[in-house]
C-alpha cells in the first residue's frame, strides 16, 4: 500500500497512513519513511490500538542503531516496562499507580515541559525518536514541536553569523534543575556526564541546516555564562513563536517519529495526579553504543 503524508502545518509535520508499524514493514516502506521524515521531521502514524512494546522495538530496529542500554536509573525507580529499548514516559510507578505530587521521579518527568531534543546531552546523540500513546488524558497532554530547520532559514543573517562555529555543552543535570526538579545524588550526576555539540549543523537526510539547541545547553565553549545564557535565551524566544509550533493532539494508538537532529519538542500540562498518560519512548542513535 502506498504511503500518503497530510501535512498538519505549514512548514512540516505530517500524518501518515498506509502502513501498520505493527505489522511487519518492508524495506520500501521504510525508505518511503525515512523520506517523509526528511521532508516533514514530525512524522504520526495512528493506529486503532498501540502496539506492543515488541511490536514498537521491532520497527524502530529498522530506522536505526537503538538505544538499547538501560538509562542510568533514577533512584527509587522501579520497572514498569521491562525492556531496555523503552523510556517510560509515563507519570506511573512500577505497579501502574499514578505518583503522588512531590515524588522526586514525577518533579524530573516534568522536565519533558521545557523545550528540548532528546539526548542531545550525550555525545552519540538521538537521531529519530518514536513515541507511542497508549492511554491519554482527555484533557492537556499535547506534544509541542517545532522544525529548527524552518527556523535557522528565518533568522536574520546578522543572528546566523554570530552562530558560526560555536559549540555548546548540554547537561542533563541542567534541564532537570530548571525543570524544578531536586538535585541529584553524586551517582546520578555522574551517571550522565555532559556532552558537547554545535550550535549549527546539517541534516544529514535532507542537507538543511539546523540549529541545536535545547533546555539541556547549560554553556558555550569559550563564553561567559551569562553572556550564554542570554544567547540561547535570544535563539530559543524566537524559535519558539507560535508560527513555528505544532501541536500534537494524542490519540490512543498514535506513533509520533521525531527527528531529534531536525527538531525540538516539549511535553505541555496536564492533571499528571489524577489522570494517567502512558507513552513509550524508543530512540534511535546516530551510531551503536553499547551503555
Ligand atoms: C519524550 C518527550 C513528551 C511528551 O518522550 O522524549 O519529551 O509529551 N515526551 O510525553
Ligand atoms: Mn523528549
Amino acid at each position: 500500500m502506498e504511503l500518503v503524508a497530510t501535512p498538519q502545518h505549514p512548514l512540516f509535520a505530517a500524518r501518515i497512513s498506509g502502513i501498520d508499524i505493527r505489522c511487519p514493514v518492508s524495506p520500501a516502506q521504510c525508505r518511503e519513511i525515512v523520506r517523509l521524515m526528511d521532508r516533514y521531521a514530525v512524522c504520526a502514524i495512528g493506529h486503532d490500538g498501540p502496539p506492543t512494546n515488541e511490536e514498537q522495538i521491532a520497527f524502530s530496529v529498522l530506522l536505526g542503531p537503538m538505544d538499547r542500554g538501560r538509562s542510568p536509573k533514577i533512584e527509587g525507580t522501579g520497572i514498569r516496562i521491562p525492556h531496555n529499548e523503552i523510556v517510560d514516559q509515563s507519570n506511573l510507578d512500577q505497579d501502574g499507580v499514578i505518583y503522588e505530587e512531590g515524588d522526586r521521579r514525577l518533579l524530573f518527568k516534568r522536565a519533558n515541559r521545557l523545550w528540548h531534543t532528546d539526548m542531545s546531552f550525550r555525545q552519540v546523540r538521538a537521531t529519530y525518536s518514536l513515541l507511542s500513546a497508549h492511554v491519554v488524558p482527555s484533557a492537556g497532554g499535547n506534544t509541542e514541536f517545532v522544525d529548527m530547520r524552518a527556523v535557522y532559514d528565518a533568522l536574520p543573517e546578522s543572528t546566523r553569523s554570530r552562530l558560526d562555529g560555536l559549540v555548546a555543552e548540554h547537561s542533563y543535570w541542567y534541564s532537570r534543575s530548571l525543570g524544578g526538579g531536586p538535585a541529584p545524588t553524586d551517582a546520578e550526576r555522574a551517571s550522565r556526564p555532559p556532552a558537547r555539540h554545535a550550535l549549527v549543523h546539517v541534516c544529514p537526510g535532507s542537507g538543511r541546516k539546523s540549529l541545536y539547541i535545547a533546555s539541556h545547553i547549560s554553556g558555550i565553549v569559550g563564553w561567559r555564562e551569562d553572556e550564554a545564557c542570554a544567547l540561547i535565551d535570544e535563539l530559543m524566544a524566537f524559535a519558539t513563536q507560535p508560527r513555528f509550533i505544532y501541536s500534537h493532539d494524542w490519540r490512543v494508538g498514535d506513533v509520533v517519529i521525531w527527528d531529534n537532529l531536525a527538531t525540538i519538542h516539549r511535553a505541555t500540562p496536564f492533571d499528571d495526579t489524577r489522570y494517567r498518560r502512558d507513552m513509550r519512548r524508543t530512540t534511535c542513535r546516530e551510531r551503536l553504543v553499547h551503555s
